[in-house]
């Protein structure tokens, strides 16, 4: 069996019930327990599915991709088999591209090292790319009972407010604490709903904002409580500052068809398709911003048809603005034989419909929507260039 690290801290206080804990939580949990679809069957894959798309995702969010998910992957085979372009369009809208890869690129290990069976082992699990050491305790313990914690932000919260931790969660020892404390307390051969309980109650009661200890099952043990600081714990770790920026991108039309170009795979939304644009600079406008940006990334000379839409959207820090123009290659130059790529890895020319079939960043996926909801639309297409 697993053990803790032997340099570990003691963390808990030696007048911790750490009995008491554990059978209130076991028994909350038990009665608790929300309905989701990957505890119906402990299947190590659903298990895993379920774990890679709950990082950073929101609960409903990530049930209703789990299903649509399942019913075009339904086993791992299938899943190592799958093209990455029809990975990334099933995963747009959920964010973080690269778990879809990861997750596309863990099947085809399991498939190839494992014979297509999902491991049983800590390292094995912990070694597929995509699994940190927190994915890799909660499927050892969610799907096969294994004796090992499952520290995910919502247990840090927990604990940070248990043990009325008063330095960020973010702080290395401050997890080294908080890790020491889930093996002290993890009860042997009930991993599985010790862990989902102390999750579901980060999710449910001991939440960000507003902490229900009234409701809460372990409140006697929480040191944070006793004391009145609930709502300073976790103590919040310095905010990074919020930059907003414009941006400007061009929807090429010629020949009845849309320009769109696949993002390289070691910038921002590797592997996405996009319409060539970028960050304004001082004093340009959006529309010469896309005139400039195309021609940087594709030689290719544009001019602005009218705008689409202004749509907004955030990727970590940035609060991004994108103006979304229609636009059309000047007179002697054919875009399909002209273009020469400096920002992507290739082009394709594609009717608008089919626009829907490609994964793109967020603030794109919109420009695509309210393009294809455009009354403009129709007779730009069919205009001779
Ligand atoms: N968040 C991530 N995994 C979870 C689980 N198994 N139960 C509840 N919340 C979770």
């Amino acid at each position: 069996m697993a053990k803790a690290p032997v340099e570990a801290p003691a963390p808990l206080a030696g007048a911790f019930d750490v009995g008491g804990f554990r059978s209130e939580l076991l028994r909350w949990f038990n009665e608790n327990a929300r309905d989701l679809p990957w505890r119906k069957t402990l299947e190590p894959y659903h298990v895993w599915l379920s774990e890679i798309m709950l990082q950073q995702t929101q609960m409903d969010r990530a049930v209703s991709y789990f299903e649509r998910f399942l019913l075009r992957y339904p086993d791992i085979v299938s899943l190592a088999q799958a093209h990455e372009d029809e990975v990334l369009k099933l995963w747009e809208g959920l964010g973080y591209y690269t778990r879809a890869k990861n997750l596309l690129r863990a099947a085809r290990v399991v498939l190839k090292e494992h014979g297509g069976t999902f491991p049983a082992n800590f390292e094995a699990v912990r070694a597929l790319p995509g699994v940190g050491p927190y994915t890799a305790g909660a499927v050892m313990s969610v799907a096969y009972g294994a004796h090992r914690p499952a520290v995910d932000a919502n247990v840090e919260r927990v604990f940070s407010r248990v043990l009325d931790i008063d330095r960020p969660v973010s702080a290395p020892e401050v997890k080294r604490r908080i890790l020491a404390a889930a093996w002290e307390l993890l009860p042997p051969g009930e991993s599985r709903a010790f862990n989902q309980g102390l999750m579901e109650l980060g999710a449910l009661i001991c939440a960000p904002r507003s902490a229900e200890c009234q409701r809460c099952p372990v409140s006697r043990h929480c040191l944070a409580r006793a004391r009145g600081t609930v709502n300073l714990r976790p103590v919040p770790k310095p905010k990074p500052e919020v930059v907003r920026v414009d941006m400007a991108c061009g929807i090429l039309l010629t020949e009845g068809q849309v320009f769109i170009q696949k993002r390289r795979p070691n910038d921002v939304w590797p592997g996405l398709w996009e319409f060539p644009g970028g960050v304004l600079e001082p004093g340009e406008s959006p529309e010469e911003a896309m005139v400039r940006e195309f021609r940087e990334e594709t030689e290719l000379s544009v001019r602005p048809e009218g705008k689409i839409a202004v749509v907004r959207t955030s990727y970590t820090r940035y609060r991004i603005t994108l103006h979304g123009f229609f636009c059309r290659a000047e007179p002697g130059q054919d875009p399909k034989r002209d273009h020469r790529l400096h920002e992507a890895v290739e082009a394709r020319l594609v009717s608008p419909t089919d626009l829907l079939t490609f994964a793109f960043p967020s603030g794109h996926a919109r420009l695509t929507s309210r393009m294809l909801e455009d009354v403009r639309l129709q007779t730009l297409l069919s205009a001779v260039d």
